[in-house]
């Protein structure tokens, strides 16, 4: 009898490890998820489209474009904060977390534009700001009158008769200083950001209890999904270490992320997130070994994050976003690529982003916004941002190919990020034209010029005049004129959207570079047990080579960016090409 028990227990072990050796991540189903699936598509509310004239977009613009946004097929959006905001800092300084501001709508707009996305069967995601409220906030107008106020340790101060606080940057500051000086209290509030943009105090559980109604408070309206702004700086030594002499000014790695993160994000989820069906990233700074925490399933913490890693790759270390003048290694941004991919294989999830309301356009960028290359440069970015593995988060406007409106001069800027690096580099004499001529490539304002809908004044964004002005380009980079014409690039998203659904490869297959030496070719290889897809991307402006190893006779082209492709092995400038092995 024991010995037939030890055959069965023999056999039982066998048959569960083939089925382990079997499975792929593709087969594995209880790590699928609709949010792998799905395709994030960020609107930025102030540019996208204006209902009422007023220059500034709004949610009545929104749910006029809702069948616009359907037609992208796309899953889910990720929209910008739209809280009450004196929008100093286009609404990442909230002042009341719980109603729309004026310039977007009403809650009723809100509630109109949720529902009319959901009878899309769209997913809406809102933009979460809890590290920092606005200096406006109420909480903050009653802390900083006195020390005894129940809001005082709401935030982070230092009592000035201790003497100078410890040495914080912060990033948005004229002096780069992270510590503000109240007068009513005699001390000093901290904020990593602009100086409008206090710092919560997370240790204190009254905060965490505000902050967690708070996004209950926007579940039980329906929405589905939050995006964590800042969300790595949230907690804080409280001991307030000096900077030690390696510092550098490597905040992220010193002081930024607080012995607390962690912790607090578990509650975030015991209290909140677990209780509803909602999907979350993180913007969540710091190397792999960090950000994968936020990450890992078994940690019960946050879905998905986004890293800065690629889109802040080239720039000359220590001046604020300086592209290199010699360009951009592709060998090493693929290997960037390439190691986040394999960390998260396990237990994480990525997203794959080349653009946002914090980066530049991606076809000036990382493409080439010239005439002759333009459209073919914003086919291959989205060919990219579609077939790597993760969920693809995909900016307004780049569906049309928008680029970077190149501003000239200081005061064509809005954006405080820019206007502050600004003034510390003109108080510290440095190479202002420099700096300008920087800017056109790299700051925030030129991906957030108005949606270029038509040719009509101001691209049919407003009938007033614009919060910052429309690309000159619209004239030809427009929705209505890409409507007309089966290969745009508009019409070129949404056939891949289309061929991303009907190729689950492309979400869970496994990811591997071929040819990882090429200079001018991105090449992949995206593989199941049953199906291999070649992918390779020129992201040069001249005839590319390169090498696989799949059997050329065998490949069958799929999509592509060109009308007369290339033979495998070879792209022509910007050429984007998606093969099956067959
Ligand atoms: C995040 C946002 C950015 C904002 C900053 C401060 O990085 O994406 O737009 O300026 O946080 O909230």
């Amino acid at each position: 009898m024991i010995k037939y028990r030890k055959i069965l227990l023999v056999l039982i072990v066998i048959v569960a490890s083939c089925k382990q050796n079997n499975k792929s991540a593709f087969d594995d189903t209880d790590r699928q998820a609709w949010w792998k699936e799905a395709v994030v598509y960020q609107i930025y509310p102030r540019s996208f489209q204006d209902s009422d004239g007023d220059g500034v977009g709004d949610i009545r613009g929104i749910i006029s474009r809702l069948d616009y946004i359907k037609s992208l097929g796309v899953d889910m959006v990720w929209l910008n904060p739209i809280y009450v905001s004196p929008q100093k800092d286009n609404g990442y300084d909230i002042s009341d977390y719980e109603n729309i501001d004026p310039v977007f709508g009403t809650m009723k707009d809100f509630e109109e534009m949720v529902k009319g996305f959901h009878e899309r069967g769209i997913k809406v995601m809102m933009d979460m700001v809890l590290n920092h409220c606005s200096d406006e906030h109420r909480w903050f107008k009653e802390a900083r009158k006195s020390r005894n106020s129940p809001y005082y340790n709401y935030f982070h101060w230092w009592p000035a008769e201790k003497g100078e606080p410890p040495y914080r940057w912060s990033i948005f500051d004229d002096k780069g200083y992270g510590w503000e000086y109240n007068k009513a209290t005699n001390s000093y509030y901290l904020h990593y950001f602009a100086d409008f943009q206090p710092d919560l105090n997370w240790e204190n559980p009254k905060v965490r209890e505000e902050l967690y109604k708070i996004m209950r408070y926007w579940l039980q309206k329906g929405v589905d999904g939050f995006r964590m702004d800042a969300l790595a700086f949230i907690s804080k030594d409280t001991t307030w270490p000096p900077l030690p002499a390696e510092y550098k000014g490597n905040w992220t790695l010193y002081y930024a992320s607080g012995p607390k993160l962690h912790e607090y994000i578990q509650e975030l989820n015991r209290e909140v997130l677990s209780r509803y069906d909602v999907v979350t990233v993180a913007e969540a700074v710091g190397d792999i070994e960090r950000v994968k925490k936020f990450v890992d399933r078994d940690r019960k913490e946050l879905n998905m994050a986004y890293h800065f890693e690629a889109v802040d790759f080239g720039y000359q270390p220590g001046k604020y976003k300086t592209p290199d003048p010699k360009g951009w290694d592709l060998v090493k941004w693929k290997k960037i690529f390439a190691r986040w991919d394999s960390a998260m294989v396990e237990k994480g999830w990525n997203t794959v982003y080349l653009g946002n309301h914090d980066q530049p356009r991606m076809l000036t960028r990382w493409g080439n916004d010239s005439v002759p290359y333009r459209n073919s440069a914003a086919k291959m970015l989205s060919t990219f941002i579609l077939t790597m593995r993760g969920t693809p988060y995909y900016y307004y406007g780049d569906e049309i190919g928008m680029s970077n409106i190149k501003f000239n001069r200081i005061e064509d800027y809005k954006d405080v990020e820019l206007l502050t690096n600004y003034a510390q580099l003109k108080s510290k004499g440095g190479d202002l034209r420099e700096f300008l001529e920087a800017m056109k490539i790299t700051s925030r304002d030129n991906g957030r010029t108005p949606m270029q809908w038509n040719s009509s004044v101001h691209a049919g964004f407003t009938k007033g005049t614009p919060w910052l002005p429309v690309n000159s380009n619209y004239k030809f980079v427009n929705v209505a004129a890409q409507e007309q014409d089966s290969s745009s690039v508009l019409n070129y998203f949404r056939r891949l959207i289309k061929y991303r659904k009907n190729n689950k490869i492309l979400i869970y297959g496994s990811f591997r570079l071929v040819d990882e030496q090429n200079p001018d070719v991105f090449a992949y290889v995206r593989e199941t047990k049953e199906k291999k897809i070649l992918v390779a991307l020129n992201f040069k402006n001249k005839n590319s080579y390169y090498v696989h190893d799949l059997p050329a006779e065998k490949l069958k082209l799929v999509m592509g960016n060109n009308i007369n492709p290339s033979s495998p092995g070879t792209l022509k400038p910007y050429e984007a090409v998606i093969y099956e092995l067959q």
